[in-house]
C-alpha cells in the first residue's frame, strides 16, 4: 500500500509546507494553510503516467528560423464575440480557463458553444449538474448539435478514457473544482486536487491536440478559485463578469498565449440563452427624450472596438461634515483627482458637494479617454445646465488641467459620426487629423478651462 504524507497547502497562492503556518511566506496572507493528504508514491505515479515523454537525447536546440510556425488554424466558434476574445477562434490543443461567479452564465456560455459548433463532436464533461438539467438548459437555449455528447463524471482518468475512445473536436469541463485525480486523495476543489487536475489536462489537451474548455469558480474577492499556478498552466483565461441588476455580461481576456488580452465580448442574458451583443453602444446609451443635467457620453475604446458610453454625474450640497464621493464602474480616486483638477484649474467649489458616478450598463471602464466626459457630466450637475446627448468626448485629463490626446481618436471620432453626434470633444495634441471625411463636428481643446467655456460659457 502506498504510503499517505500530508502537505499543508495555502489556499490562496499554492505555497507547500510540512507543517502549518499562521502566515504563508509567500503571499503574506493569514490563516490559509490547510492539511492536505498526498500519495507518497506520487512522483513513481508520474513517471508511470509518461511526464517525461520525450527523451532528453532527443530534444536539440534549433535555430529560431527553423522552427516550423505554428499551425493557426483556428476552430471558429460561430459566436463573434468568442471569437474576439480568444484571437480569432479556438486554437487545436489549447486550454482555456473560464472564471466567474456563480449565476453568471459560464454553464450557459459553454453549452451554447457545445450546440452551436455543428457538425463537430463536442464531450461536455459535468461534475455539477445532472444529464437532465443540462438538457433542460439546451432546450431554453435551442440550438441543436447531433453531436454534443453530455458525460457526468468528476475522475479525471475515466475523463480521459472516454474523450480517447470518442475523439471529439472539443471537451468542455464544468468545473474544476468537481475534478478528482486519483493521484492525489486530498478533496475535490483543494488546492492540491486543482492543481494536479488541471496539470493532467492540459497534459491530455497537449498530447491528444483537443482544445479543452475548463470551467473554473471564482472566490469572493474575484480571484479564480485555486492557486495562482492554475492560471500559470493554462493557455487563456476568460473572466466571464456583469452585475446582477442588469442582464449584460462581460467576458474579459486576463491571459492569453495566442492573442491579445485587451478584448472584450459583450453578451446579453435573455429568456433564450446569451446572445452576442455586436453594437455594444445601443445598449450602453440610454434613450431619452430631453437632455437632463449631469450626463455626458464618451466614445471609448475596449481592445479594439469603439463604442459610445453614457457617464452620469450627480453633484448636490453635502450636509454631513465629510462630502460624499462615490463611483459605480470608475475608479474613486481617479473621480477625486478629476474634481480637484476642476476645483484648481476652473474654479469649481467641490469641497462642499456630494458627489456620485455611475457608468451606464454596470460597465467598468478603465480608459482614460472617459475622463473628460466625466468633466463635462460633474460640471453639467453642478451647474444644474445639460449637455447635448448629441455631444460626445474622448481625451484624458492631465493634473495641471491639461486635456490630452488618446490613442485611436480616428476610431472613436468615425463611430460618434456614424452614431449621428454632432460635436465631439478631443484634445488639440492628438495627431494631425483628417477632419473633412466626417460629417462630425471636432472640437479641439487644450486646456479644462476650455471645455467649461464652450460648453456652459
Ligand atoms: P448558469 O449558466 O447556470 O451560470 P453559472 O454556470 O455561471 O453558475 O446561468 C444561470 C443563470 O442564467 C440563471 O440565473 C438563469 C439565467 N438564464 C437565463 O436567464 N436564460 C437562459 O436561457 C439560461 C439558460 C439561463
Ligand atoms: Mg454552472
Amino acid at each position: 500500500m502506498a504510503k499517505i504524507k500530508t502537505i499543508y497547502y495555502c489556499q490562496n497562492c499554492g505555497n507547500q509546507s510540512p507543517k502549518w503556518i499562521g502566515k504563508c511566506p509567500v503571499c503574506g496572507e493569514w490563516n490559509t494553510y490547510a492539511e492536505e493528504v498526498i500519495d507518497k508514491d506520487e512522483e513513481k505515479l508520474k513517471e508511470k503516467k509518461g511526464f517525461s515523454l520525450r527523451k532528453t537525447e532527443e530534444v536539440k536546440p534549433v535555430p529560431i528560423k527553423d522552427v516550423h510556425e505554428m499551425e493557426t488554424e483556428r476552430i471558429d466558434t460561430k459566436d463573434s464575440e468568442l471569437n474576439r476574445v480568444l484571437g480569432g477562434g479556438i486554437i487545436p490543443g489549447s486550454l482555456v480557463l473560464i472564471g466567474g461567479e456563480p449565476g453568471i452564465g459560464k454553464s450557459t456560455l459553454m453549452l451554447q458553444l457545445a450546440l452551436q459548433l455543428t457538425g463537430m463532436k463536442v464531450l461536455y464533461v459535468t461534475g455539477e449538474e445532472s444529464d437532465r438539467q443540462i438538457k433542460m438548459r439546451a432546450d431554453r437555449v435551442g440550438i441543436k448539435n447531433e453531436q454534443c455528447y453530455i458525460l457526468t463524471e468528476t475522475n479525471t482518468q475515466q475523463i480521459f478514457k472516454q474523450a480517447d475512445l470518442m475523439r471529439p473536436d472539443l471537451i468542455i469541463i464544468d468545473s474544476i473544482q468537481t475534478l478528482q485525480t486519483v493521484y492525489v486523495e486530498s478533496t475535490p476543489g483543494s488546492v492540491s486536487q486543482v492543481r494536479e487536475c488541471t496539470a493532467e489536462i492540459q497534459r491530455f489537451a497537449k498530447e491528444a491536440g483537443i482544445p479543452v474548455f475548463l470551467i473554473g469558480h471564482i472566490t469572493k474577492d474575484g480571484m479564480i478559485a485555486g492557486p495562482k499556478v492554475l492560471e500559470h498552466i493554462v493557455d487563456t483565461v476568460l473572466q466571464f463578469e456583469g452585475d446582477r441588476n442588469y442582464t449584460y455580461r462581460i467576458l474579459r481576456t486576463t491571459k492569453n498565449r495566442f492573442g491579445s488580452t485587451s478584448e472584450i465580448g459583450i453578451y446579453e442574458m435573455i429568456g433564450a440563452g446569451l446572445r452576442p451583443v455586436l453594437n455594444p453602444s445601443e445598449i450602453l446609451l440610454t434613450q431619452r427624450d430631453e437632455d437632463l443635467s449631469g450626463i455626458a457620453i464618451a466614445a471609448m475604446m475596449e481592445g479594439m472596438r469603439p463604442f459610445l458610453i453614457e457617464t452620469q454625474a450627480l453633484v448636490t450640497p453635502a450636509f454631513y461634515g465629510t462630502p460624499q464621493r462615490s463611483a459605480t464602474g470608475f475608479d474613486v480616486r481617479r473621480m477625486n483627482m478629476l474634481l480637484a483638477v476642476l476645483e484648481k484649474r476652473a474654479g469649481f467649489r467641490f469641497g462642499t458637494k456630494d458627489v456620485f458616478l455611475n457608468i451606464a450598463g454596470g460597465m467598468r471602464v478603465e480608459d482614460p479617454a472617459i475622463d473628460l466626459a466625466i468633466m463635462a457630466a460633474m460640471v453639467s450637475s453642478f451647474n444644474d445646465i445639460s449637455v447635448s446627448s448629441k455631444y460626445a468626448f474622448a481625451a484624458e485629463v492631465g493634473l495641471s488641467g491639461e486635456v490630452r490626446a488618446v490613442s485611436r481618436i480616428e476610431q472613436r471620432i468615425s463611430e460618434a459620426d456614424k452614431l449621428g453626434f454632432e460635436k465631439i470633444f478631443i484634445s488639440k495634441f492628438n495627431p494631425k487629423l483628417e477632419l473633412k471625411k466626417y460629417n462630425i463636428e471636432v472640437v479641439q481643446i487644450s486646456k479644462v478651462q476650455q471645455l467649461v467655456e464652450e460648453l456652459f460659457g
